[in-house]
């Protein structure tokens, strides 16, 4: 359509996505037979049937045992470098990636070949598609706040490839105060910070006032839920904070895409920005999210050119860099 090409055409920035939501079916195929991995499905129609989400938890049950294909740095590298040319050539300019190493190294991959083998896929895209393209290392919150203390030292070699720590899996009884220390600690090494406060979880408006009370983040990851409550509302806007929401995602994970509450809180000068989280598991990268959003909002070519740059804004672009987009 005419608005797909008008996003398309957009330079923008993606800065909620996870590397491992990239896997398309056909990458998994080309990656287990490389590997010599069994697979319970043998065509892409059979593996895309599986993706019957109704919830958070349901989508988590499919999206981790499909990583078990990723096994060698070159399996990485080709994940990260798969999505980076898809994403260049969606206008996508600028990509902070989201990886899960505890997802690996709890399988007993080592943390260095997941790294090495994004890393050399960021390098390249810097070179050959002139997308610069930085890593967050998320821990995953249903694991024990030890385990997330000990991949941040793992990681402390590598902290220049990394330019911010996550949070994410399942929320359930996972608050962000479990991880406090974790992040202060991430916070005295100089990462960005960032959580992911998902949208209609337990506890999610009491999650959001911990972020930004006791964790002090510098992002929140969907944080949509804020819609309910105006003085955080206030607090996100005085200190520039910027959510990073995900429409499609939200409409498989919970029953709606949640395009009031987005357009809401973009009305209301939040400087929202749109992604694709999964987008091999959703079916919609950046710009077929912002034209979902469009579509289901009617929002005009304006709001859109807004988007986009709030995602430049909400990026953790050096001052210098971003204004080369802005
Ligand atoms: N929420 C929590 N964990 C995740 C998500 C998400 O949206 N995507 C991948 N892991
Ligand atoms: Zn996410």
């Amino acid at each position: 359509s005419d608005l797909l090409a008008f996003a398309t055409g957009l330079p923008k920035a993606e800065l909620h996505l996870h590397l491992e939501g990239t896997l398309e079916p056909e990458l998994k195929f080309a990656l287990a037979e490389r590997n010599g991995i069994p697979l319970d499905q043998t065509s892409v129609e059979e593996v895309k049937a599986t993706y019957d989400f109704t919830d958070l938890t349901s989508f988590l049950a499919i999206y981790y045992p499909a990583m078990n294909v990723l096994q060698t740095a070159d399996d990485f590298h080709d994940l990260a470098w798969a999505y980076l040319q898809r994403a260049s050539a969606d206008g996508v300019v600028h990509a902070e990636m989201f990886f899960d190493p505890q997802a690996h190294t709890s399988r007993g991959v080592p943390f260095e070949t997941v790294i090495s083998g994004y890393r050399r896929a960021a390098v390249r895209a810097q070179s050959e598609l002139g997308v610069s393209a930085e890593l967050i290392m998320c821990f995953l919150r249903d694991f024990s706040a030890e385990y997330a203390m000990a991949t941040l030292m793992e990681a402390l070699p590598y902290r220049s490839w990394i330019v911010g720590v996550g949070l994410d899996s399942d929320e359930r009884g996972n608050p962000p105060q479990k991880f406090a220390a974790v992040f202060a600690r991430a916070k005295a090494e100089g990462f960005f910070l960032t959580m992911h406060c998902d949208i209609d979880q337990p506890g999610s408006i009491d999650h959001i006032r911990q972020v930004l009370t006791e964790i002090e983040v510098d992002r929140i990851d969907h944080g949509t839920n804020i819609v309910e409550n105006p003085e955080l509302v206030a607090l996100v806007k005085e200190r520039g904070l910027g959510l990073t929401c995900c429409p499609v995602s939200n409409s498989f994970v919970t029953e709606q895409m949640k395009s009031d509450e987005i357009v809401a809180l973009m009305r209301e000068g939040v400087r929202v920005t749109i992604n694709s989280d999964d987008p091999a598991y959703f079916g919609a990268y950046a710009s077929a999210n912002y034209v979902a959003l469009a579509e289901q909002a009617d929002l005009s070519l304006a709001d859109l050119v807004l988007l986009a740059s709030n995602s430049f804004e909400a990026s953790w672009l050096t001052p210098r860099r971003r204004a080369e987009y802005l």
